[in-house]
């Protein structure tokens, strides 16, 4: 987790490394900081200015403001809490005991405590309870040893300590290190953490994430695991653990890499639910233009033999890009008629299921970085690789919305869900868009397969290409409802949601949302379980959220509702209007439609309740407390 920057260049490194920053704040807002080098007039011999504040990247910029931070060199880092509390102390970067060493660095080194154990026997203080203090102690050590075995050139010694220094780690890192005594050097390296180098006119970025590079440069170059680089106002040299010159040509960044803002809207998390009906537009541009054969609905690239082979899919995604692989996989085994399982990324690494031959595995991640999904993929890679056996080979798709990602990278086939960059930590547009890519997915299986008619494949895509306009109206209706609604519960501590079928997912979801942005305890069941014990909970402070659409289930979720309510449960629904969903206290209304097409609709109301919830709560609703948007730590 955590968002690391570092520049060498020629302007102010401070401000640039706070821009920097900024953009990375969605990985982390606990704590911020920076560290620079600069020299004093006619010396060659510089000095490190370490600045760190507590809380969000704000109060960094006004300590810099008034402090400073002078240097054309520099490392930032905005953190994500793993080892110690988000306080000062805990803060990057860490620094040696004569601060002549700086380390920013985002992973979780797993042998800490053994090197930090060596490193106090002899003598050494440790200011931090962070794994990461242990890097500058390590690298201060290893340029004592280099300076006393006769190494003198000071780049060298660098480079030599840091290589020396990375190989006593165990666990992942992307990190960035500035030595007092090379004022022009500044060196990165990684190993199961997202690093980017970014070139610009003798200036040179890198940092955890393109986003950082915006109005910066759009040329760019991703570490390897196991690289480090060497960057000076002269150039990037890059070198594999062995020390070995690497040559590599840098690309461009694909797509735009827009700054965005929230306009007139409170919270990036409102704008972008109304942004929604834009993703449902483009993606049906992209995706579903007309045209389009009957025996290939949809705009996927994948050659016919890929749909024909594949026997079974498992999916493997964590949060809410889980909850859109459930709707995915009730799609691709009830509408498609392939068998499909969802896993959660970080337990599937640890108890995956026996192999099956002709398995498709499918990551699902709107950041493309998620730890737990990444490393999922990779051992399921490995597991099939060692059988030599073509039915069982590994066969991967990713789904993500950053296709500049670590994902985009790992896997062979990839689906870009195209929905723009989500700034709040509480996914809705990217949601959106892995759902219209499952729907995507689906449709191309029924149709390769021949599972479902002509007649069937064309009626789910006219219904799809209704959706943006279904949306829009949706929305407009829903944040003046919800906003009322809203009021209702703001002092609520438990709310519970149920769906069936293909709501299920949604329920989960709409639970998942809640607790993320206004930390009230919320649960999603499928309806037809509550009787089975979580009923227990309801009295009349419990409001119960039913998603009830039309459907092979309707009159059952309708019945589990009304078992709700003569426990006292406040009722709300969410379902087409009718006489029989005059049982609920309040109902958030939306359109007839099929059943198949129902999640991409019943989802906006939930997300606009949580948001006016957690508003009226008075939340920092984008950035909420102990989250992050991209988890790359495991
Ligand atoms: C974090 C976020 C969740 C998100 C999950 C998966 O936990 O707080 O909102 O759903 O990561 O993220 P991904 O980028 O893999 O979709």
């Amino acid at each position: 987790m955590c968002g690391i920057v570092a520049l060498v260049g020629s302007r102010e490194a401070s401000t640039i490394l706070v821009e920097g920053l900024r953009k990375l704040e969605y990985r982390g807002y606990d704590s911020a900081g920076l560290a620079t080098v600069s020299t004093h007039k006619g010396s060659k011999k510089g000095f490190i200015t370490c600045k760190k504040a507590e809380g969000k990247l704000v109060n960094l910029l006004n300590l810099i403001a008034t402090d400073g931070a002078p240097g054309h060199i520099g490392i930032g880092h905005t953190r994500w809490a793993t080892h110690g509390k988000p306080d000062v102390k805990n803060a990057h970067p860490h620094v040696d005991t004569l601060s002549q060493v700086a380390v920013v660095q985002n992973g979780i080194i797993e042998n800490h405590t053994v090197l930090r154990d060596n490193l106090q026997k002899q003598g050494i203080q440790f200011c931090s309870e962070t794994d990461t203090e242990v890097i500058p102690h390590l690298i201060s050590e290893a340029l004592i040893r280099l300076q006393e075995e006769g190494v003198t050139a000071k780049e060298e010694m660098l480079f030599l300590a840091v290589r020396e220094t990375l190989d006593l780690l165990q666990g992942s890192y992307a990190l960035a290190v500035i030595w007092a005594e090379t004022p022009d050097v500044l060196i990165v390296a990684k190993n199961k953490a997202p690093l980017v180098i970014g070139f610009a006119q003798g200036e040179f970025l890198c940092a955890s994430d393109t986003s950082a590079f915006a109005g910066f440069t759009r040329t760019i170059l991703p570490l390897e695991d196991r690289e480090l680089a060497l960057l000076t106002p002269l150039g990037v040299e890059i070198y594999d653990s062995l020390g070995k010159r690497q040559h590599r040509t840098p690309s461009l960044i694909v797509g735009s890499e827009k700054d965005v803002e929230k306009g007139q809207f409170r919270h990036f998390m409102l704008k972008e639910i109304y942004e929604q009906s834009e993703t449902a537009d483009q993606w049906i541009r992209r995706f579903l233009p007309n045209g389009l054969s009957p025996s290939s609905p949809i705009a996927l690239s994948f050659e016919d033999s890929f749909y024909e082979s594949i026997e079974a899919i498992q999916i493997l995604a964590c949060g809410t890009s889980r909850h859109a692989a459930m709707v995915g996989a009730h799609l691709l085994e009830q509408f498609a008629g392939i068998p499909s399982t969802v896993f959660f990324a970080s337990e599937f690494r640890y108890a995956p299921p026996p192999l099956a031959p002709n398995v498709l595995t499918i990551g699902v991640t709107q950041s493309g970085e998620t730890a737990d999904t990444l490393a999922a993929l990779i051992m399921e890679s490995e597991r099939r690789s060692s059988l030599k056996n073509n039915l069982f080979s590994s066969r991967q798709l990713g789904i993500t919305n950053r296709i500049e990602s670590s994902l985009a990278r790992q896997v062979s086939n990839i689906i870009d869900i195209g929905a723009g960059l989500e700034v709040g930590v509480a996914a809705t547009k990217t949601f959106l868009g892995q759902l219209l890519t499952f729907y995507g997915l689906a449709i191309m299986f029924a149709a390769k397969k021949k599972r479902r008619s002509s007649k069937e494949i064309n009626e789910i895509c006219c219904q799809l290409r209704l959706v943006p306009n279904q949306l829009r109206d949706l929305i407009k209706t829903h944040n003046k409802l919800t906003e009322k609604l809203a009021h209702q519960f703001v002092n609520t501590k438990d709310v519970i949601f149920l769906g069936r079928g293909i709501n299920y997912p949604i329920a989960l979801e709409a639970a998942l949302k809640l607790k993320e942005i206004s930390y009230i305890h919320a649960e999603g069941f499928p309806a037809g379980e509550m009787k089975h014990g979580p009923i227990a909970l309801l009295d009349y402070k419990v409001p119960v959220i039913s998603i009830a659409t039309q459907g092979v289930v309707f009159e059952k979720v309708l019945s589990n509702a009304q078992e709700a309510k003569a426990r006292d449960a406040c009722l709300i629904g969410i379902a087409p209007e009718s006489s029989e969903t005059e049982i609920f206290d309040h109902l958030l209304p939306i359109p007839k439609v099929s059943e198949w097409i129902s999640p991409l609709l019943t989802v906006i109301p939930l997300q606009l309740l949580s948001y006016h919830i957690a508003a009226h709560r008075g939340l920092d609703v984008d950035q909420p407390r102990n989250l992050a948007k991209s988890v790359t730590v495991e």
